[in-house]
């Protein structure tokens, strides 16, 4: 089993108080994790018949079931005097007063005024970032309503049927997460379209299922220079004008960005442009002018219901105590794996066929969040921080990777989100559906011991050899972990309270890990080399600029290409 990398802290450097007691804090949550009884779930269950009563909570709408992991009650109390050993809670509320966090960007961090309502007064530096977020809400409303009433048409006077919003990343993943999640027949006159990749493969599957007459289409980017969103827009722009005229094209257009220089360049009317500030992360920025997809295709009343589902949990990962707060709760469950137990991966599997984005989306928000290896202080960090992050919906999942999950070599954590109520009449399928999640939860808790294999197979009528030979095969270890998330229904406001679950439990390992959850220059140094990669493709391979793998490959492609 791998155990998790831990480096000396740096040499030389005076720690802080609060750096000392940090540092006692992880030593004790490790030292936990390195007794022989510390992945050992099934005697904790055998213990305590109250575990679950004491291990699941509910925050809003949901019961987060967290009784399915190894986290005894010695190292839920060690783990908790790591958070507060962290500052976990003096860094929520530097967040929340509009401070900085984002030292690397010297930013604030207020995707949580995105969802609050004008008179929580948020701040940012000078700005009164809640009534900036309330000009924009209104200005949002005011288009989602006329576009529905045909008070807002195309070049040729018909009525919006479609909108396309072209972006990547956070201006793609959540608000087509959530559009999947939340669309109902007859919600709205608008169905959704997400075009991101810069494969154009992409454009063309999507481009006969719409009509230009009949588009809306929304050009989201935050900077309004994402390479693949700009390349992306020009297409369909080409497409607009090709069908509609060059000059009645920007009527249908809107963009969603913080650079309006760039918005105007491109020819949209600033009426029409939607702002945000640099305040909001890419991958916090659904609740932003980045939703305006949502509010579109889903009606303004769901999305509005969804910042009050992502509200709701605000207000309790802001009040509650750490020892009730279930975003911290998750995130401490979250360092036991990681850095106690050595789990460098975790699986999130919804059970809902609606939420298959949210893999996706959790991807782009936890790993490009954690996914750090220095300090905020620049020092490299002293143990493995974001693990990585994968998914599928259950069932599928149960028929791709859960064989590796029950039966491999290195313990991989699950989330298990289950819907109690479907929307659909169809029970014995849910039934099905629900039974499925929570067996396999509970087989990778209980596993299945060589004398229930031996049991199971004599029963079948297997002469012994067979059963010699099968038996190694057919045991499960067991005391695997999970974690069950039960919302009641797939609704606005449920899912808002999902995901914003989910980003402050990004937020609490951020401050346990003391990274800077809200840069990602690891996306850079790709998008630098793309460029004359690029130019190679077409012009010819510049000697000595590449490694010889590169090198080999572009040269392998032009001669491909006949070039
Ligand atoms: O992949 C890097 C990234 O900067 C993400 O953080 C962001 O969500 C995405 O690109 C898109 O950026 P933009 O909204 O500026 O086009």
């Amino acid at each position: 089993m791998r155990r998790p990398g831990r480096r000396a802290p740096p040499g030389g450097r005076r720690r802080t108080r609060m750096g000392d007691d940090a540092a006692r804090a992880w030593a004790a949550v490790e030292a936990l994790g390195a007794r022989p009884e510390s992945r050992a779930i099934r005697p904790l269950f055998a213990a305590d018949p109250g575990r679950f009563a004491r291990f699941a909570h509910r925050a809003g709408d949901l019961l987060v079931d967290l009784s399915k992991t190894s986290v005894s009650d010695a190292a839920l109390a060690a783990l908790l005097d790591l958070a507060r050993a962290c500052g976990v809670e003096a860094r929520r509320d530097a967040m929340a007063r509009g401070e900085p966090i984002n030292a690397t960007e010297r930013r604030a961090v207020l995707h949580i005024a995105l969802r609050a309502p004008r008179s929580a007064g948020f701040r940012a530096g000078e700005e009164d970032a809640s009534a900036a977020v309330h000009d924009t809400l209104d200005l949002m409303r005011a288009f989602t309503e006329a576009v529905h009433a045909g008070e807002i048409r195309g070049a040729t006077g018909e009525r919006f049927t479609d909108v396309l919003n072209i972006g990547i990343g956070g201006s793609d993943l959540g608000p087509a997460m959530a559009a999947r999640a939340l669309w109902r027949e007859g919600v709205s006159p608008l169905r959704a379209h997400y075009l991101a990749n810069v494969d154009a493969h992409a454009w063309e599957a999507l481009r006969p299922r719409l009509d230009p007459a009949r588009t809306l289409v929304l050009v989201a980017s935050k900077t309004f220079t994402t390479q693949e969103t700009m390349l992306n827009a020009r297409l369909v722009r080409a497409w607009l004008a090709a069908a509609l005229g060059e000059e009645r094209v920007r009527l249908h257009l809107a963009a969603m960005s913080t650079n309006l220089e760039a918005t105007g360049a491109f020819g949209i009317a600033p009426a029409r442009v939607f702002g945000f500030r640099d305040w909001v992360g890419g991958r916090f920025s659904l609740w932003s002018a980045i939703g305006l997809s949502l509010a579109l295709a889903l009606g303004w009343e769901a999305f509005a219901r969804l910042l009050a589902g992502a509200r709701a949990m605000d207000e309790h990962f802001l009040s509650a105590p750490l020892e009730r707060n279930v975003p911290v709760l998750m995130a401490l469950v979250e360092a036991w794996h990681v850095n106690a137990l050595g789990y460098g991966a975790r699986a999130v599997l919804p059970y809902d066929e609606r939420l298959a984005r949210l893999p996706a989306h959790l991807q782009q928000l936890e790993m490009e969040s954690l996914g750090k290896r220095v300090t905020l202080a620049g020092t490299p960090v002293a143990r493995a921080t974001g693990p990585v992050v994968f998914g599928e919906p259950g069932t599928n999942a149960q028929h791709s990777f859960m064989q590796l999950v029950h039966q491999g070599t290195t313990p991989v954590p699950v989330d298990f989100i289950l819907v109690a109520r479907p929307d659909h009449p169809h029970a014995e399928s849910h039934r099905a559906l629900l039974a499925n999640g929570l067996a396999q939860a509970e087989a990778l808790l209980r596993g299945r011991s060589a004398e229930e294999a031996r049991a199971e197979m004599a029963a079948a009528g297997l002469p012994e050899a067979e059963i010699a030979r099968l038996l190694p095969h057919r045991v499960f270890p067991g005391d695997r972990p999970s974690t069950t998330i039960l919302l009641p229904r797939l609704a606005p406001e449920t899912l808002g309270q999902l995901v914003a679950l989910y980003e402050h439990k990004v937020f609490v390992l951020g401050a346990l890990w003391g990274v800077n959850a809200f840069d990602q220059w690891g996306v850079e140094l790709g998008k630098q080399l793309a460029g004359p990669i690029g130019e190679e493709l077409e012009g010819g391979v510049r000697e000595g600029a590449h490694d010889g793998s590169t090198a080999g490959l572009l040269e392998a492609i032009r001669r491909e290409q006949g070039l």
